[in-house]
């Protein structure tokens, strides 16, 4: 399915910062959480068909232990960590696969310790539609 990416650098930040010393970022840059429980980054998001979507984020964590958000999609909590990648820049993804109205949705993705997020590159959003087998 085609996907809609959502540069992290343009989110609304809370206790979090933009920058770009560490390379392979897509974009002007990448998002650090600062390190304290509740720093986030909100992300508003579209879709075009309500339903099942995977969000799909871009980070790095050079670090040797996991970071967690709490990604709140419209209200609903998701838990999710970030496993090390070997550096700050090495990046990879994780998926989340959550429900989306029709229209504008809130993706609200919040550290739930004191290490706060990893670095976040991109939010990237699947268009929930799945194609149909030639014979159907
Ligand atoms: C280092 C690194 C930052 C990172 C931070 C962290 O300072 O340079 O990019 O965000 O560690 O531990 O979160």
């Amino acid at each position: 399915a085609a996907t809609t990416v959502y540069e992290a650098e343009r989110a609304a930040r809370t206790d979090a910062a933009v920058e770009s010393n560490h390379l392979g970022f897509t974009g002007t840059g990448f998002v650090n959480y600062d390190n304290t429980i509740g720093s986030s980054l909100s992300f508003t998001v579209h879709a075009a068909v309500a339903g099942g979507h995977a969000l799909t984020f871009r980070f790095a964590n050079g670090t040797g232990a996991d970071r967690s958000l709490d990604v709140v999609v419209n209200g609903t909590p998701h838990a999710i960590s970030f496993p090390s990648t070997g550096s700050w820049t090495a990046w990879a993804t994780r998926t989340l696969r959550v429900n989306l109205k029709h229209g504008t949705n809130v993706v609200r993705a919040t550290a739930t310790t004191a290490e706060g997020g990893p670095n976040l590159d991109s939010l990237s959003v699947d268009n929930g539609v799945t194609a149909p087998s030639p014979s159907d």
